[in-house]
Parts: C-alpha cells; sequence; structure tokens
C-alpha cells in the first residue's frame, strides 16, 4: 500500500493531494553490453528491476565511441512482444525478415511488434559522432502474443508535439496527453511515451490513468517529484518508480531538465522469459526455441 493510502485512510495532515503520485523506487541503470558488442545502461531487466509490467527492458545507450557501437546488433529474434526505439542522435538501420526496411535518424521512433515472431538486424549507419538513443519492450498480452508481427518507423518530423505550458514541450511518442494524439496509440496497454523538455524551474503537471504503471528517466538535467511532504528529487540517469495516482507534479532542476515520461496498463500475467522471448509459460518458451531453430519465424 503507498503511503498516499495510509495518510488518506488515516485522515492525518499531508500536504500531498489526493491521487498525486510519488517515487516508490530509484535506481540507476548497469553497465552492460548486447548485440556484437553495443555498450549500453539496462535500466529495466536487471537485477534491481527485472520488469515493470507491462515494461520488460529499458536500454539507453549514449556514446560519441564507434568502437562502443559501430558492431550494432546483427540478425536476431523477438517472439512475444514489442520493441520500441528512439533515436536521439545517429542513425540506425533496421532490416527485417519480413521485408520491412528502415533508417532511423535522430529524432525518429520505430515501433516494432514482434508477435509470433521477427528477426532483425539494428545497424549503425555512422563511423562518426554521436549515438544516442533508447530502447524499451512492452509487453504484449498473452491472446495477441502469437499476432502477426508488425513494423513501423516514423520521422521526426511526423511525431506530434505539445506545449503543455509555456515552459514545457512533449513529443508524444505514443498515447494522448492535452488532446493530442501520438505517433502510436496501443490498445492493449495504452502505453503513453512522452519525451519531455522542461526549462529551468519548470513546475508542471500530468494527469495519468490511476492505476497504470509509470516511470521517469530524466536523461538530462533532475527533477523535483511528487507534490508536499512526498516530493523527492531524481537525478540525472536514475530511473523513477511511481506510485499509482492519477496525477503527477513535477518541477525541473535549475538547468532545466528533458525526460522520458512512460505508463502504461499493466497486465498482470505470468512472465516466461529467455533472452529474446517473452511468453507467458515455460512450455512457450521452448516451443520459441524449437520454432526459431527450425527456422519458423
Ligand atoms: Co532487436
Amino acid at each position: 500500500m503507498s503511503t498516499s493510502t495510509i495518510n488518506r485512510s488515516s485522515g492525518s495532515a499531508t500536504a500531498e493531494p489526493r491521487g498525486s503520485r510519488h517515487l516508490t523506487q530509484t535506481l540507476q541503470g548497469m553497465a552492460t553490453s548486447d548485440g556484437a558488442g553495443v555498450k549500453l545502461s539496462r535500466i529495466i531487466g536487471q537485477p534491481g528491476l527485472p520488469d515493470l509490467d507491462p515494461f520488460l527492458m529499458l536500454d539507453a545507450f549514449n556514446s560519441d565511441d564507434p568502437d562502443a557501437y559501430i558492431a550494432g546488433f546483427p540478425p536476431h529474434p523477438h517472439r512475444g512482444f514489442e520493441t520500441v526505439t528512439y533515436m536521439l542522435a545517429g542513425a540506425m538501420r533496421h532490416r527485417d525478415n519480413k521485408g520491412n526496411v528502415g533508417l532511423l535518424g535522430p529524432g525518429a521512433l520505430q515501433w516494432m511488434t514482434a508477435g509470433r515472431g521477427i528477426v532483425h538486424s539494428e545497424m549503425p549507419e555512422q563511423r562518426d559522432g554521436l549515438m544516442r538513443g533508447f530502447q524499451l519492450w512492452l509487453n504484449l498480452p498473452a491472446r495477441d502474443k502469437m499476432c502477426a508481427p508488425h513494423y513501423r518507423d516514423i520521422a521526426a518530423e511526423e511525431i506530434p508535439s505539445v506545449q503543455l505550458t509555456k515552459e514545457v514541450r512533449a513529443k508524444v511518442l505514443a498515447g494522448r496527453i492535452a488532446g493530442v494524439r501520438g505517433a502510436v496509440e496501443r490498445e492493449a496497454t495504452a502505453p503513453l511515451l512522452l519525451d519531455i523538455v522542461a526549462e529551468p524551474g519548470a513546475m508542471f503537471g500530468i494527469g495519468l490513468p490511476l492505476d497504470d504503471t509509470a516511470f521517469l528517466y530524466p536523461y538530462e538535467g533532475e527533477l523535483m517529484v511528487g507534490s508536499g511532504n512526498a516530493a523527492k528529487p531524481l537525478e540525472q540517469e536514475w530511473l523513477g518508480v511511481l506510485s499509482k495516482g492519477d496525477s503527477l507534479s513535477l518541477k525541473a532542476g535549475a538547468a532545466g531538465a528533458r525526460l522520458l515520461l512512460a505508463a502504461a496498463r499493466p497486465l498482470q500475467e505470468p512472465i516466461a522469459k529467455y533472452g529474446p522471448f517473452v511468453m507467458t509459460t515455460e512450455a512457450e518458451i521452448k516451443q520459441a526455441i524449437d520454432d526459431f531453430r527450425a527456422d519458423r519465424f
């Protein structure tokens, strides 16, 4: 039970408004490498936070050293969930075994529903400069895990943005906020994914569905999260997991902030994970391995 609930039911005096979200866990990414040796920070999907239903993984990559990224992610499979890739800098070429090809440039979004199976490669297209972005894995409900694969990429200029206040602007990667429909809308988990830029000291609030899972990741600058007595700082490149609640109060630090805000409806289903396969039972994992080996993706 959250402290805000305790405060409400006991009727004790608190400055925290009803339904206001606060931080329940903060953690830093774990340095690791994946693919053919791409150095990255694993934020969700590590021992400190194995998953955050329905989010299965969040990786951040940020390097100006080509040796840290140039080998990329050669062909590999996925089954049972969606991969969401958002580039801040650099360029990544996607190819898959369904005939899709895409080039993700700075600010572009790729939304891939792996469904019953896809084999793709994600390869950097540059030898100099910065490669920076995120990959988020979003689970599919059991009933949709074997759906047909689907691929979309959305150029930076096609991503809607919204002025939340005079000092705060957001790119609406997914979901709906302030009457603006994002680049992607998904039914089962109804994800909201925002890339927010806030000016120094900007205070702002965001309404969220009461029971959705939500997290914040300030990738530049820091934030105060929550309101009243429950307000706590969240440092740059720390993930903040939020309590349930229908509102969120934020204040950007003295240098301003750029952050990801993600929220989605939890699936509350069992998770069976094996590398790039995420299903609900071990038998389905075994089937995924067999199918991949037999070239049935
Ligand atoms: Co992949």
